[in-house]
């Protein structure tokens, strides 16, 4: 029996133009490929692509724990490996950022002895530095807005901050309507020890079509409060410093770096 092999691609945030060439090189090479992506641009690139396309949106059930839907992802990916196929699984954005099905996939296929592999790709978080003229050298935090409330963490706020997932904190179920931000305040509560009320955000969206531009809706964190009557779809939180990181003179000195 051939030897089965999982190439786990992303297809960036910008449909079909941030696909690298690797990536599309894995695609072609495949006897099978799944996606799971967010624009029915890409949906249809791919499966013209290739006769043997299949989507993952599937294993999506309205109401379903999502754990659950990622289970029957993994299988999915895991199951043709196993008889000897070679799969390209293609998620969009970068396919290792938030997203657990490409994680496990590779890990159990590992565990197995079985070749496979991620390749990356543009997330939102990359469009974003972009679009927003952000640097993240200079500090930065990421954070799932449910994992940032369930287990709080150090936030430093002179660094750059972006928070994923802000619509479905702590809401597992998959509903095909969208989910409804109930849980937003709680992250807002939570941001009340590090910023004022006055501190500017910013609503960021990427631009999905070719032709589409970014949403950038810069607001003050307490205009949050309207919760889902205020976000979109798919919007990432941007926070920028609320001051410049405190100088260590000591350090300066010691390293010969001039004053700045
Ligand atoms: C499950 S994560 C997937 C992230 C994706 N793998 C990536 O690399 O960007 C979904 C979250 O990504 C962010 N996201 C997805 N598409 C976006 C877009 N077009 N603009 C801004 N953020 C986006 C949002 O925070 C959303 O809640």
């Amino acid at each position: 029996m051939p030897c089965g092999s999982l190439d786990v691609v992303g297809c960036g945030i910008r449909a079909v133009t941030q696909l690298t060439l690797e990536a599309r090189r894995c695609i072609e090479a495949a006897d099978l490929v799944c996606y799971a992506v967010s624009d029915r641009v890409s949906a249809r690139w791919l499966e013209r692509r290739h006769p043997a396309a299949v989507s993952l949106s599937a294993h999506y059930r309205e109401g379903s724990d999502r754990l659950e839907t990622y289970r029957r992802m993994i299988d999915a990916l895991v199951e043709p490996v196993r008889a000897g196929r070679r799969v390209c699984a293609v998620f969009y954005g970068h396919p290792g950022v938030f997203v657990h099905p490409s994680h496990e996939a590779i890990r159990r296929l590992r565990a197995e002895g079985l070749p496979a592999r991620m390749l990356p790709g543009i997330s939102a978080a990359d469009c974003l530095f972009a679009d927003l003229g952000v640097d993240p050298g200079s500090g930065f935090q990421t954070f799932s807005a449910t994992d940032f409330v369930r287990r709080p963490r150090c936030l430093d706020p002179s660094a750059h901050v972006i928070f994923w997932q802000i619509d479905s904190i702590g809401d597992n179920s998959y509903r095909s309507t969208g989910n409804d931000a109930r849980n937003l305040p709680l992250l807002l509560t939570a941001l009340a020890g590090h910023y004022p009320p006055a501190q500017p955000a910013c609503l960021y969206e990427a631009a999905v079509l070719p032709v589409g531009r970014p949403v950038m809706r810069w607001l003050a964190l307490r205009e949050l409060w309207g919760g889902a009557a205020v976000l979109d779809g798919m919007s990432t939180l941007y926070i920028p410093p609320i001051r410049a990181p405190q100088p260590d003179p000591a350090m300066r000195q010691r390293l010969g770096l001039p004053a700045v």
